[in-house]
């Protein structure tokens, strides 16, 4: 080989490394750092170090994966920042949270979308969640997985058992426009503050929120529920979480390693759907014995037409995303 190409050798290589981002140790393991704002006892941690385990073994240790949980280095939209800028190669976030970088991702959100928990796996798993993830390269970022993210309730400091307790509520939401017009529709006011310590002072507080809404497993692990003892289920809409890595960073990898990376998130999610039903059956015993009060019988009507206009105002191509997820069988 020439000198000269010698050089562009080298220097191709290092544009790979540095474009990728990911850290070469002298054992030659390429490391992808993963953070996301979650404790770790909740069932999407647990999921993540499930994958990263698959994935040292399914590359023999040539890639691994370092997953930083609780926020440690950045709330949510940080860290999609330092994923997208490449300081991080993979985070996991709410698609909600990724609605103001791919529109459609907030469809998800819409109030009482789906039927039940098969219509929402057959839409995720199927061809319109493939084509909403895959618009996610647009902006960067290479979509691995969902993972379930069950479905959000709302809750309160003060008593919540009724759709009418919402009225004038002060509520947090996350950087969501879909989530924002809901919690106005029912007549509660959105307040948009990042999850992790910033939101639990505020439900501490009571000042700037008097409530919130998640799911069961994030309520609880947050501990929400010692400031806010009141759930109320009305499950109001069915977000996931999407597993999502920087676009460099996922071309820069071998066929053999994308393979390995797609297998593992994919086992993983399989194994976490399960962790999550017997885990929130659990925790629904555990919020009764710390004194929470979860309301499931109550009128629901109320809820369905306070957001049923919601969707006689979506833009057409929204209404056709809705149309479309509403007719998946
Ligand atoms: C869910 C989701 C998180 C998100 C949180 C929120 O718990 O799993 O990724 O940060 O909702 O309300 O912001």
């Amino acid at each position: 080989m020439s000198l000269h190409r010698s050089v562009v050798v080298i220097l191709l290589a290092a544009t790979a490394l540095v474009a990728c981002g990911c850290r070469r140790d002298s054992g030659s393991t390429r490391t992808i750092k993963l953070a996301h704002v979650l404790t770790d006892k909740h069932p999407v941690h647990k999921a993540m170090v499930r994958m990263a385990a698959l994935v040292q073994s399914k590359t023999d240790g040539s890639l691994a994966v370092d997953v930083r949980h609780s926020a440690q280095l950045g709330a949510e939209i940080e860290l999609l920042e330092k994923t997208r800028a490449g300081s991080i190669q993979m985070t996991k976030i709410s698609s909600n949270a990724l609605e103001k970088y791919v529109d459609e991702m907030g469809i998800y959100a819409m109030p009482f979308l789906f039927r039940d928990e098969e219509h929402y796996w057959k839409v995720l798993d199927g061809e319109i969640g493939r084509e909403i993830m895959g618009k996610l390269e647009s902006v960067g970022l290479k979509g691995l997985v969902y993972y379930d993210a069950g479905a959000r309730s709302f809750y309160s400091r003060g008593e919540l058992t009724k759709f009418e307790d919402l009225a004038g509520m002060k509520i947090r939401v996350q950087e969501s426009p879909t989530m924002r017009k809901m919690v106005e529709a029912m007549g509660a006011i959105p307040v948009t503050i990042p999850f992790g310590p910033p939101l639990t002072q505020a439900l501490d507080k009571g000042v700037v929120v008097q409530g919130a809404e998640n799911n069961p497993p994030s309520y609880y692990n947050q501990g929400h529920h010692r400031y806010c003892p009141y759930y109320l289920l009305d499950r109001h809409s069915r977000a996931p979480d999407v597993l999502v890595m920087n676009l460099d960073a996922w071309n820069s990898l071998s066929d053999d390693e994308k393979a390995a990376l797609t297998e593992a998130a994919r086992e993983s999610a399989t194994y976490q759907r399960k962790l999550w039903d017997q885990e929130v059956e659990k925790l629904f015993g555990k919020l009764t014995d710390e004194g929470v009060t979860i309301t499931r019988e109550f009128d629901r009507e109320p809820f369905f037409q306070a957001t049923a206009g919601l969707y006689d105002s979506l833009p057409e191509e929204r209404r056709t995303w809705v149309q479309k997820i509403r007719s998946a069988q």
